[in-house]
């Protein structure tokens, strides 16, 4: 079994009634859904968490830091400043993905920062509901290529 964390940063529970031209119509819930069945198709526990504070974040990187072996986490605009959330990732140093469900590159000039992209795998960005099912087979590939031990 392969043990997953999903998180999702500040404003991101209001997704559907928020600004749904940018990010969808899709609920935080139905986002959650979609990611359930994928981990169970493809044998993975997720444990997900969405908060509108950093530190809480932060505390539940560190609180499954043994449990987890990857990440999928979508920032929200903490993406673009906190380096504290960067350095929980880095100091947990267990495979990440970065998701938005915006392309935040082609958006205000702000967004095109993120400082947490070099501690992540990859960063998926514009593809709404994908941009998490593909970050989620994005680090499940990571973590059982890893663990194929040679012959
Ligand atoms: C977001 C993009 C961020 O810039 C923004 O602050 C969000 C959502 C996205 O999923 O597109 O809250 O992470």
């Amino acid at each position: 079994m392969t043990n997953l964390l999903v998180l999702h940063g500040p404003n991101l529970n209001l997704l559907g009634e928020r600004e749904p031209d940018i990010y969808g119509a899709l609920t935080l819930a139905e986002i959650d859904a979609e990611l359930g069945k994928l981990a169970q198709s493809l044998n993975v526990t997720l444990k997900t968490l969405q908060s509108n504070h950093e530190g809480i974040l932060i505390d539940f990187i560190h609180d499954y830091r043994k449990w987890a072996q990857g990440i999928i986490i979508n920032p929200g605009a903490l993406t673009h400043y906190s380096y504290a959330l960067r350095d929980a990732l880095a100091a947990v140093r267990l495979p990440a993905v970065e998701v938005h469900l915006s392309d935040i590159n082609q958006r205000e000039a702000f967004r095109r920062v993120s400082v947490i992209k070099e501690v992540c795998l990859a960063q998926i960005s514009g593809r709404g509901l994908r941009s998490y099912l593909d970050g989620l087979k994005m680090v499940v590939e990571h973590i059982r290529k890893d663990s194929v031990s040679p012959e």
